[in-house]
């Protein structure tokens, strides 16, 4: 068994190894919180913006596409909030300069504390056996008891201080927990303060003319402020949505765990106009259809759960995260939020335009209500990535590497591969792939041992071994692998097409 740590530098070190993701600039030691995704990695990300596509947007009759400019008129921020509101509280520590976010170096304290209360379980849990009652046992135990109680006074006392935007006292509680710089041990902090989270720059070519914008932190608001252009051009009826797959960015104070928090990201966000009144009920049927999607990826079900959130933002009525288990522990994933008319509204007021939608069966106009299903499509990789990366024991006693992706994300479909690289196999293996290639992404391979290549195809997820061999000129058949059961069977060359469609479905 792997621990946490040593399975995310696994995933981290083989997305490098095959050419999924790679530090940016990495020839000048990388950009932090910055990656590129390479040959593989842009296959895959393109197949999970494309499995979103079509559930969000062909499969669905009232649900259209957007592509907004990543520039907004600076405007568009005030209205959101993200001017104002977009913060994170920072400290610094005053000896090792290192700046941290003021939530997170509590949570990570909380965390430590957490991870002694498992201690304890799992020690009782040996000491016990089958007879271990783990909610009795938590809930009486006197040492979990005081552990726990630590934790709640140390959260409630942050939610307090943040509610009352008092950042003293966030500063004082970071001193009365005794938290020290996890780099230097050093506890000589700075104030708290507030930071925001947008990236500036400035548009325009002289310095006079010149004005401040940002890179938008969210598509979102690309959808909301072409609402009405939508709506008309589209002729569409309430209840409908608008989809859009674009970069945000972000300046995260504390960017790590790989591209799980990054700086420059891509969301899939999907804002779904309704009747005032009737946005609790959309948001239900959100929730239940975004799990789907999820699900039909076919991983184990232990990997989502949902955080309904209790403390909702002042502009949502319902709120919930999807969560997945990533190798740090489970994580938000996708946001379904219940936004209420806030965002509409606020343009309205903003640019002093109307976004009313004229209801035909009510005979009235009003501002719609809005529920939004938002993913980050990054996280959603590393999502897939974590999930399908195995280490295989094989009954010779060899292990393997493969990576077990859905069907319909595996970026190669088939591999073609010449069981030597002579006696016309070759010639033949090329005509099989020029054959396919309109239909399919294959790789060609005829390097080293065919054992090898399958090791190579089963590491980067590519669905079928195809090999042709000296029977395969005789008889117009090759012998197919599949990478998951690593059985294999004769197919006639005639019947690949079918046979690549059907295991893709
Ligand atoms: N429009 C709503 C919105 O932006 P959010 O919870 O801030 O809500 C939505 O972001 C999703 O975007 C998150 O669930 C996450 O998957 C992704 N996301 C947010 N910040 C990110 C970051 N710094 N790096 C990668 N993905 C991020």
């Amino acid at each position: 068994m792997q621990n946490q740590e040593d399975q995310l530098k696994q995933i981290i070190a083989h997305a490098k190894e095959y050419g999924f993701i790679y530090p940016s600039s990495e020839i000048y030691d990388g950009l932090s919180a910055t990656y590129d995704y390479g040959p593989l990695g842009v296959e895959l990300k393109n197949l999970i913006k494309d499995y979103w596509w079509k559930s969000m947007v062909q499969m669905q009759e009232n649900i259209v596409g957007l592509d907004a400019a990543i520039f907004m008129h600076p405007k568009t921020w005030e209205a959101s909030g993200h001017t104002t509101a977009f913060n994170d509280p920072m400290i610094d520590n005053k000896d090792s300069k290192k700046r941290y976010r003021a939530d997170v170096l509590i949570e990570d304290w909380a965390a430590k504390i957490e991870e002694k209360i498992n201690k304890e379980v799992d020690k009782a849990k040996k000491r016990f056996g089958d007879d271990f009652d783990e909610e009795q046992f938590r809930s009486t135990n006197a040492r979990v008891l005081d552990r726990q109680k630590k934790i709640d006074a140390a959260m409630d006392a942050f939610k307090t201080a943040m509610d009352a935007d008092d950042l003293e006292a966030v500063r004082q509680l970071i001193l009365d927990l005794d938290i020290a710089d996890p780099v230097s041990g050093s506890r000589n902090w700075t104030d708290v303060r507030q930071f925001n989270l947008m990236f500036s720059t400035e548009m325009g070519s002289t310095a006079e003319g010149a004005s401040k914008v940002y890179l938008r932190p969210e598509t979102a608001q690309g959808i909301f402020v072409n609402f009405l252009n939508v709506q008309k051009t589209s002729r569409m009826k309430i209840p409908f949505g608008i989809a859009q797959i674009g970069k945000a960015f972000r300046n995260e104070i504390i960017a790590r765990q790989f591209i799980f928090r990054m700086r420059e990201f891509e969301q899939m966000e999907m804002q779904f106009f309704v009747r005032p009144g009737e946005e609790l009920e959309w948001y239900e049927k959100w929730k239940e259809n975004r799990m789907k999607w999820h699900a039909d990826l076919g991983f184990d079900s232990d990997y989502y759960r949902f955080h309904d959130h209790v403390k909702l933002a002042h502009y949502a009525n319902a709120a919930a995260d999807i969560e997945f288990k990533f190798p740090f522990g489970f994580k938000e994933l996708e946001g379904v939020h219940s936004r209420t008319d806030f965002d509409l509204k606020q343009h309205e007021e903003h640019s002093g335009k109307k976004l009313q939608y004229f209801d035909p069966e009510l005979n009235k106009s009003y501002v719609p209500y809005v529920i939004e299903t938002s993913i980050g499509l990054d996280r959603m990789f590393l999502a897939v990535l974590s999930a399908s990366l195995k280490q295989e024991q094989l009954e010779d006693g060899s292990e393997r590497v493969v990576l077990k992706l859905p069907a319909k994300l595996s970026p190669y479909q088939a591999a073609i591969l010449p069981l030597v690289k002579k006696d016309g196999l070759p010639e033949k293996a090329r005509e099989v792939f020029d054959e396919l290639k309109s239909s399919f992404m294959l790789q060609y391979d005829e390097k080293d041992s065919i054992g090898k290549r399958y090791r190579r195809q089963d590491a980067i997820g590519t669905l079928l071994s195809i090999t042709l061999d000296h029977q395969s000129l005789e008889d117009q058949t090759v012998t197919v692998r599949d990478r998951d059961s690593m059985e294999q069977s004769r197919i006639a060359i005639s019947e690949l097409h079918y046979h690549i469609q059907a295991r893709l479905k």
